[in-house]
This record gives C-alpha cells, structure tokens and sequence, in this order.
C-alpha cells in the first residue's frame, strides 16, 4: 500500500489534507432571527438575507412593531416579539443597543438555548472628539454575550457594516469583509457561509471570542473615517 491511499494506512501514511477554508456549509434552508430588528442595522441586515432567499424573522420589545417593519421590508420577512424570534430561530443575531444587550440576553437565555447566536454590537460612546471603543468588563459585548448564554453558541460578526447601504434597495452589493469570530469551526463556518448569502459580501475566520474587542472597537475609527470623507466605510482583508 502506498502513501497515496487515502485511508492513510500502511507505511508513508499522510495527514487528511487540509480542508478547504472556502468549502462552507449549505444554510439556505436555516431560519435567522434578527433581535432588534427593528433598528438600522437589524432592518438593513434583515433586508439583505431575505433579499437573497433566506427566511428571516425580525424581533422586537413590541411585537407590533416588528410585525409592522417586517410588512415594509417584505420579501417574506416576518415580526414577533424578541422571545418568539429567538424560539422560531436557527441562528439569532443580536443586534440590539449596548445599553440593552445584557438585559437583552439574560431574558432570553432560554429561548437561545442550542441555537447559534451572531453578536453584532459595538460597545461605543460618543462625545466632542466623537466616537470612542468602551470596554466591557467581560472584554467584549461578544465575551458578555457568551457569559449570559452558557447554553447558546456565541459567535461575532456584521460590526463593520453600513446599515444605510443594507437598507438601500438601489445598491445591488454589499462590497465588504465581515470578520467572524467565536470558538467552534462548525459554528463559525455557519457564520461565514450566512455573510456570504448577501452578495458582494464574504465571511472571513478572524479569531476566538477574545479578540472580539478589538474588532467591535474598530467601529470607532470607521465612524471618524465615514464622517471626514462622508462615506459609508467597509473592510477588506487583502491577501486572503
Ligand atoms: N447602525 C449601524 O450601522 C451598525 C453597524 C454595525 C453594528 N451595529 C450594532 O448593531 C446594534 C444595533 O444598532 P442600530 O443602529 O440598529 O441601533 P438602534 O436602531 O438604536 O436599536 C436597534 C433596536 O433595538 C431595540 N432597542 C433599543 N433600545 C433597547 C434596549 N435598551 N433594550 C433592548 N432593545 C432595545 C429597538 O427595537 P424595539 O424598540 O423595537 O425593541 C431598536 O429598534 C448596535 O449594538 C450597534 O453597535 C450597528
């Protein structure tokens, strides 16, 4: 038997090659719930992954209100209030105010047991100088995320987006990297292969959830960069 037989028996066994960074998982057929749904970035990320055929629930405080923002959105996209959002939903991404993330998160430890959660929150505040990087006492509003939900599988991802291109119908691609962290490769392949869904757009692997401050606080500096040259800037990462 030779080194060539891909059971790697017998003398020369090789290592399993390694697999291909780009060969992501099918999740057309997976529900996405959208906490907050209501806002800027929820709305626009909502828009996008319903535009491109995923089925897509928007939550809110109020179900009301997400009922009546789903009917705009359209593209099959439907409201509920956050708990029903969360239960209905394969992979729930929270894109809520850091003011109301960890109140957020603890209500719905239940509902997000098992499921695959995709912070998308940018701990930030604002003042003369404008837009500066908090720092959570868990590290990160990903890390925060993870400690609530012990239970839920927390991965990072969407921070560098424009919600206003998200939500303009008129721009056909989303020309950016989004960078996904957390702890599994199943999970965050699941998380690649969601960015990809939108196009223009491509998921890329960028570390465990303890490099998620770095990530969330580089907003900041895309907010200074948007306001100097009145842009709406996204990421790429070159060379990968
Ligand atoms: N805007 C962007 O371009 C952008 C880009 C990347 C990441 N993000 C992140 O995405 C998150 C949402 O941003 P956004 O601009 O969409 O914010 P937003 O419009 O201020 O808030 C989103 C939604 O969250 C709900 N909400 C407001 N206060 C809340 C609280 N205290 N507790 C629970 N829910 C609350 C509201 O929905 P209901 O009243 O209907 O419940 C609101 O419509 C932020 O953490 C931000 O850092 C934003």
């Amino acid at each position: 038997m030779t080194s060539t037989d891909s059971s790697g028996a017998g003398t020369g066994a090789q290592k399993p090659a390694a697999k291909d960074p780009w060969d992501l998982p099918d999740i057309s057929g997976l529900v996405v719930g959208v906490l907050g749904g209501t806002g800027d970035q929820g709305r626009g990320l909502a828009y996008r992954l319903a535009r491109a055929g995923q089925k897509v629930i928007i939550g809110s405080r109020a179900a009301e209100r997400a009922r009546s923002a789903a009917d705009e959105l359209g593209h099959g996209v439907e409201g509920a209030d956050n708990a029903e959002c969360a239960r209905r939903s394969d992979i729930v991404i929270v894109a809520v105010p850091w003011d109301g993330h960890a109140k957020t998160l603890e209500a719905l430890r239940e509902e997000l047991r098992g499921k695959l959660v995709v912070d998308c929150v940018n701990p930030l505040g604002f003042d003369k100088k404008g837009a500066y990087a908090l720092k959570p006492e868990e590290g990160s509003a990903a890390e925060q995320a993870a400690a609530l939900l012990p239970d839920s599988r927390v991965t990072a991802a969407f921070h560098h987006l424009s919600a206003v291109l998200l939500q303009d119908e008129t721009v056909e691609e989303i020309d950016t990297d989004v960078m996904v962290l957390g702890e599994t490769r199943a999970d965050t392949d699941l998380v690649q292969a969601l960015a990809a869904r939108i196009p223009g757009m491509r998921g890329v692997f960028a570390g465990r959830l303890r490099n998620a401050h770095q990530v969330e606080s580089l907003v900041a500096n895309l907010i200074s960069a948007n306001r100097r040259y009145k842009a709406h800037a996204g990421l790429r990462l070159t060379d990968v």
